[in-house]
Formats: structure tokens, sequence, C-alpha cells
């Protein structure tokens, strides 16, 4: 979306900001928050064999609950007491901190307990630190899981700066193609998907004695994978006994694990269900205020209506970063252009703006930037996806913007397997509205812009839709085969849907990763080794026959990356086109790929990191996309070694053995031409025109295999490759399939 500049505001004189300003009605979330049934506060049903009491509040306001009860029964511990440095008060202030020894009993005298307190209120930061201090953990690790990276990576550090230890020692993290950990390490942040993955090399992650599902509300797929392997494992670890931990059966005793889930807006009540019987206790307590502002009037232009926000609180209220959140990508760079373009016409003599964009798409390092202190005399506008939305503090932020989209995965199921994950734009939940908010009040009071009504607030759904009901299965289907498990019996809570379940079946049957029985093949046990989606599990493998390793690693590794290497700019298409003539490959996108990568590795060998740099700018190239895809690599070489490939092996300067490789691993997105230039596609019956960015697109190819298929106004295939229809019919997927 753009936004088109008609008048710019003159900041000397704050009336001449010429746009009406959206108009606020102010409300307390704090009030709202406690209707909500979101908080497990009240008495829950004895029904079903679950919650035989009501969830136990931790509070620190003298009322006799038996949170203080139990603390009066335990030697009390002070967290400042021996260490006195300005983080250990920090600690020591947080509202958690006044239930530390209740909850340390409650975790104690439970095996599964459910979580909920306030955002801020110190749940993630200090739970690992509470077990850790208090023993509890024994020998093992803790294990803190997060739906996404950025989470984990940068709440590792900041648990290991209130820990006094170099990060990667007692405190380190593990997210894909990134880990700092070492035998030392007490408590790892982890990404959900880090920690199914690990159920492969040990299916009783026997490694952990604590397991904490973080942001649970969020229902992740990995998540509900993680918590119905997890309700398994600690039977067997813990025996038969009941989740109080109280059973005389105890098989393995000597290392029974403990689980908990925490959020901050959560249904506590399903958690407490499917672990019949945990322990649902309550943090009570904010650290400090946020202020909810709701617009009065709902918004058309959002993205206009985040910009004059931002331009009210900067010109009107005190120095405090600002965070905006938006539902992706081309808002985030829309909006910057627009802000930046006022910025510049700021007078001198006021504070300065400084933009960060934060999206998944980013390189990490990119991301990491947000949480670096600005300049003095400087305002951080940090412009994000969802992907801080949960779980993470970021320094110096004070007011939040809050649009109320986002961006949602979606599988469009095909019963013939040709099913594609879309993203589509939507209104936000309440439950990710007050997350939102919760990142304005970590340092100090802060304030909540919504651009969205009172009543607007009020028609959201609770919490968003389980992601295991609405995304392809594939990935998670053959893992957990590989570790004996079935998906259509697997004991979860909520049921994928039927046919998105037949769709990953068949997917992974005609990449032969499974056989007719549904039972995981030599090839497919390959294909999984790879921490990757098994379509390039499948070329990887492939590969070896076709002996073209390292090209089709190279081309994988960038595909893996998180951002782009193609940089685009549309005002500037023409130069783009030229600079990057040299690189185009007749075949396609993906030997264009690999010719930049062999034309960046030539430069490195021989040029400076300057020169380097330089290089990629000329060529509108991603140089963050290409030293990331390196680290990819590397990491892929070893997997390599491990199943038996060799990944020297090369096919020089052929093209045919590459395309080959990736058609195997691509099989299910191959289509042909029509009459009338659009493509059919083989397996399923979408039609589908190739992307404006392809170097093929604006040729007639008899047959394409692609990458994946976007969706915006039509179906676009993107990252697409020329393949001979002689290839075509000789991939076994498609005789079977037939
Ligand atoms: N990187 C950081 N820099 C500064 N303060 C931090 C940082 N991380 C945490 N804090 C402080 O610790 C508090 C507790 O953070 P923590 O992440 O443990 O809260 P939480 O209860 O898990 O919140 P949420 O529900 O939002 O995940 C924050 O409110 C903030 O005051
Ligand atoms: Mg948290």
């Amino acid at each position: 979306m753009s936004v088109a500049v008609k008048k710019s505001p003159n900041f000397n004189e704050r009336k001449s900001f010429k746009r009406p300003r959206p108009s606020w009605t102010h409300s307390n979330d704090d009030e709202r928050r406690r209707k909500t049934p979101l908080r497990a506060n009240g008495p829950l049903q004895n029904g079903n064999g679950y919650h035989k009491s009501p969830p136990t509040v931790l509070s620190s306001t003298g009322s006799r609950n038996k949170a203080e009860q139990i603390s009066s029964s335990v030697p009390s511990s002070s967290i400042a007491s021996s260490k006195s440095s300005p983080l250990q008060e920090q600690r020591s202030k947080l509202p958690i901190a006044k239930g530390k020894d209740a909850l340390i009993q409650e975790f104690l005298e439970h095996d599964v307990t459910v979580l909920l307190g306030e955002t801020g209120s110190g749940k993630t930061t200090q739970v690992p630190q509470y077990l850790l201090e208090s023993g509890l953990a024994r020998d093992g690790m803790i294990a803190v899981t997060q739906p996404r990276r950025v989470a984990a990576t940068s709440l590792a550090s900041r648990v290991a700066a209130e820990q006094n230890v170099t990060l990667g020692t007692s405190v380190g993290y593990s997210v894909r193609f990134d880990e700092r950990f070492s035998p030392q390490t007490r408590i790892k942040y982890m990404t959900d998907g880090m920690i199914v993955r690990e159920l492969m090399s040990d299916p009783l992650l026997s490694k952990y004695s604590v397991i904490i599902v973080d942001e649970a509300h969020e229902r992740s797929l990995r998540t509900d994978i993680l918590i119905a392997n997890l309700k398994t494992i600690q039977r067997q670890r813990n025996g038969s006994q009941d989740v109080k931990g109280k059973g005389k059966n105890k098989v393995n005793a000597t290392n029974p694990l403990k689980i908990i889930i925490m959020s901050a807006t959560l249904d506590a009540e399903k958690f407490g269900r499917f672990f019949s019987g945990a322990k649902i206790l309550y943090v009570q307590g904010r650290q400090h205020p946020v202020k909810i502002y709701h617009s009065s009037q709902g918004q058309v232009d959002y993205v206009d209506a985040a910009m004059r926000t931002f331009f009210q609180i900067h010109t009107d209220y005190p120095p405090g970063d600002v965070l905006i959140f938006l539902p992706g990508q081309e808002d985030i760079e829309s909006l910057e252009k627009t802000i930046q373009i006022y910025v510049n016409q700021l007078p001198q003599d006021r504070m300065s703006v400084l933009i960060c964009p934060m999206y998944a798409a980013q390189a990490a390092g990119q991301n990491s930037k947000v949480f670096v202190a600005p300049p003095a005399n400087t305002r951080k506008c940090i412009l994000a996806t969802n992907i801080a939305e949960t779980s993470i503090t970021i320094p110096g932020v004070k007011y939040v913007i809050d649009t109320g989209k986002c961006k949602e995965k979606r599988y469009l199921a095909r019963n013939t397997g040709g099913g594609f994950d879309t993203l589509l734009t939507r209104d936000i939940t309440q439950s990710s509205a007050m997350q939102r908010a919760g990142r304005a009040g970590r340092e100090g009071a802060g304030h909540c812009f919504r651009l969205y009504t009172v009543e607007a607030f009020k028609a959201m759904p609770l919490s968003a839709e389980p992601e295991i009901m609405r995304c392809s299965l594939s990935s998670s289907l053959l893992q957990l085969k590989c570790i004996g498990q079935d998906l259509e019996t697997f004991e979860l809570m909520d049921q994928p849907a039927e046919e998105s379940m037949k769709s990953s079946l068949i997917v992974l049957y005609l990449l032969g990763a499974l056989s007719l029985e549904k039972e995981i093949t030599a090839l497919g046990r390959q294909m999984a080794a790879f921490p990757l989606e098994p379509i390039y599990g499948r070329a990887i493998v492939a590969s070896k026959e076709h002996g073209c390793t390292q090209e089709v690693l190279d081309i994988v590794s960038v595909l893996s990356a998180s951002s782009k290497l193609f940089v685009e700019s549309s005002e500037q298409r023409e130069a783009v086109s030229e600079a990057r003539r040299k690189f185009r490959h007749v075949c396609g996108d993906h030997l264009t790929i690999l010719n930049v990568v062999r034309a960046y590795q030539e430069i490195a060998r021989a040029e400076g990191k300057g020169n380097r740099k330089e290089w990629c700018r000329r060529h509108f190239l991603n140089e963050r996309a290409l030293l990331e895809a390196s680290d990819i690599r590397d990491q892929l070489r070893q997997t390599c070694e491990r199943v038996g490939i060799d990944h020297g092996v090369s096919c020089g300067d052929k093209d045919d053995p590459v395309i080959f490789s990736l058609g195997h691993g691509l099989v299910m997105n191959i289509a042909f031409l029509q009459p009338d230039g659009t493509y059919k596609q083989t397996i399923g019956q979408s039609i589908v025109k190739i992307h404006p960015s392809s170097v093929l697109c604006d040729k007639k190819i008899p047959a394409i295999v692609y990458d994946e298929l976007v969706y915006t106004n039509q179906i676009y295939a993107r990252g697409v490759s020329r393949i001979p229809k002689s290839f075509i019919v000789t991939l076994g997927a498609l005789k079977q399939q037939s």
C-alpha cells in the first residue's frame, strides 16, 4: 500500500499539521482484562476430571491468599541479597519476584503448571532463573521455548546479563541455523521448532529437567506438537503418577520432567483439561501501567493513520521510543518512506527520528539493531510485524501504535496434494491487542494507541485459531514419522483439518518419503535429517544421484536465508535490471542465484570487506542474505556428512543435473504452458502466472518448476526455472499420481 503525501506538515508550528489527527477515547486495558475469560482468576469448573481447585493467585497485596501461606512455609530468599547490581535491583522489583518462593513451592509440588501473568510481570526472564537458583532443575537443562527466533535470542542475552555470565555459557539459545550454548548451559532459550527437531535424536528429551512452553497462547504448529509429545514423555519419564507428582509407580524417577506452560493471555482451562489436573497459577500485578487509547472512528487507511499518530506523539509527547505494529513488509517499507520524507523536513532543533524496520524476512543481525539505544536526542521509531508482539522487551519503547492488522498463514489444501500456504491480511485478536499494548509498559508507564474503536476491539475473537488447523503439515508429519509417531492418531489439543492432513500425506508420498502404507522410507529419513522443508531435503538427496550437491547446496542455502537475495527498487527498475543482466541464466531463477553465489565467492576471495559490500550495492544484492546463506550451507554440509552425501561433488557448468535435482524436490510445483500464456499445475488445479520478479517473466516456456506460489489478485509462481518435459515424465511421483 502506498501513502500519498499531499501536504508536508510544518513542524515549527504544531497546529499547521494539516491532516486531521485521529481522535481518541481513553480506556484502561487492565480493567477490561479483569473481566475477560482469558484470565483464569475465578473458580474453575470441577467437571471432566480437571482442576479440583481454583487457580492460586500469587500476590503481594497483603490479603491472606494461599500464596502467602505457602511462602511462609518455605525459606524466604531475596533475589537482590547477594548481588546488588542495578539489574538485580530491577529483578527484585518485578511483580513476579514477590511470589518467588510460593512459585518454587508450587513447581516442586506439581509436575505440570500453567502460569498466567500480566505482560512484563517477569515470567520469561525470571521463572527459569528461579528454577535454576532453587535447584529444582537438578542437573538437567531448563528449556524455554518461544514461537519466534528474535524472542529466543534477545531473552537469552537479557538473562545472561542478569546472571552476569557470557551468553553461551550457563545461559544460551538455539534457533534454526544459529545457536550459542555449551556443555555448561543450564538455561536454554529455543524456538519451538528446534526442540521438536531434538525429539528425533532424543525422543524423551532426556537432557531437560524442565520444559517451559512460553507464549503458549500463540498455538503455533510446533508448540502444539511439542505439547502433545510432552504429555507422553512425562508419562514415560515420571511413571504412571498423576500430574501432582504424587504417584508411586515411577518408571524413571531419576530423571523426571516438569512442564510449565506460560503466557499473559491464555485459555488456562483448555491447557488444564489437556494435562488433566495441571495446577493453574496466576501472578498478580503489572509493573507499569499502560494507558490505552482507541480511535473514536475506524481508520480506512491504517498506514496513513499510523503515520499521523506517530507525528502526533512526536510533537506532543515526551521522549520515548515508538513501536508501530503493521501486518507485513510492504506496509513497513511504505510507512518507512513516508515517515522519512516528513522527518527530513523537521526543524534542526527538534528531536530527530531513527526508523528501524523489524520483520522476519530481515537477516537476524538487522532485527537485533532495534535493541540498540539510539543516539542522543533521537526518537527510535520501530516498524514491526507481529514478530515484536509477544515476549520481547525493546528497551526505550514507551509508545505503541497498533494498526489492528496482521498477516496470517493459511494453507489452501487441495486433496490432490497441490495445496499451498498463503499469507492473508486480517484483523488481530483481543489476545494480540493486549500483547501489543504490553510492549509499551516494560521500563516505565506507557501509552498504546489503537487505530480501531473500542467496539471493534470487543468484536475481535479472543484468540487466534491454532496454526495446526490452518497450515501445511508435511514437515511436522515427516518429523513425527521418524520417531514412530502418527499425526493422524496423535492426542493433540486440537485436531487438524482432514483435508490438510490428506494433502500433506500425498505430498510426502509423492516425494518418496512415505510408502503407500504411510510408513517412512529410507529416503524419507534422509530428507528429515535436513532442517528444511521436505521439498528441499529431497532436492539435496537427489543431488547425490545427479552429482551436483555443491550447486544444490548453494541454491538451497540462499532460498533458506531469512532475507531476500535481490533488493527490489521500483524507482530504479531499469538500473536494477541492467546491473543484474550478467547473472541472468537462460534456465531461470535457480541458476541465476547460483551465478550470483559464484560471482560473490570470487569477489570474496579477491577483495576486502569494503569492496565486497560495494560490489553487492552496485548489483542491488543483499550481502546479508549471502553471508547468512554461507552459514546455512556450512550446517547443511554437516548434515550431508551425517547422512553420507559427499557435499564436494560438483557438476561444473552443466545445468540439467541441478534442475533435475530441484525437480525431484519441487515435483508438486511443476506447471505446463497453456495456449493463453498462463501455466497449469501438473498436480493440482491452479492456473498460475510467472511472477514479475522472475528472469523468465516475459518468456513462454513449455514447462516450469517453481519454489512457491504467491497469492495476490492472481496466483503467481515465484522462483521459476524451465524444466524439460522429457525429464518430467521420468519422475516417479507423477507416475504414481496417475
Ligand atoms: N532486554 C531488556 N531490557 C530492559 N528490560 C528488560 C529486558 N528484558 C526484560 N526486561 C525487564 O524485565 C521485565 C520482565 O520481562 P519478562 O520478559 O520476563 O516479562 P513477561 O512476564 O515474560 O512478559 P510477556 O508476557 O510480555 O512475555 C520487563 O517488563 C522489563 O522491565
Ligand atoms: Mg514472556
